[in-house]
């Protein structure tokens, strides 16, 4: 399993927001998240967020796990100049109890549940 680590996880601390990118039955479907809203566990291997809405992204998962997440920050170095952006793919799914859901609860008591992408590849874009 690959891990979100070094540059990346440098580029997911400073990213303003998520790009959240699913496979629905019309096409691909892109939903958001903020940044620091984004949990980073089992070091590196997956990625959590507090979900209130994202109806149509559990309906995606759930026929097609597949899912890729965009971030990207002008303050990280890319390889020329600064700014880096980095695609975190991996299998998601979106749960309802649980560890995960314990965990984004702890700050968004709102959350009705949690987006845990386990991660598969990382690679960067700059
Ligand atoms: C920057 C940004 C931050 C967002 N933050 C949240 C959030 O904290 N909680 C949430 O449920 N949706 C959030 N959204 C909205 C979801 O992306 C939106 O509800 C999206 O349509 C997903 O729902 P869907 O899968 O049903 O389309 C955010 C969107 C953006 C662009």
């Amino acid at each position: 399993m690959a891990k979100i680590e070094g540059v990346c996880r440098e580029v997911c601390e400073a990213s303003e927001y998520v790009a959240i990118v699913t496979n629905g039955p019309d096409g691909p479907h892109l939903a958001g998240h903020w940044g620091n809203y984004m949990r980073i566990v089992e070091p590196g291997e997956v990625a959590v967020f507090p979900v209130g809405r994202f109806q149509r992204t559990e309906q995606n998962l759930r026929a097609d796990d597949r899912i890729q997440l965009m971030v990207a920050s002008r303050k990280v170095q890319g390889t020329r100049s600064p700014g880096q952006g980095c695609v975190i793919a991996g299998a998601g799914e979106v749960l309802a109890e649980g560890e995960y859901v314990d965990l984004v609860r702890e700050k968004f008591p709102w959350a009705r549940g949690a987006l845990v992408v386990r991660v598969e590849s990382v690679s960067t874009q700059l």
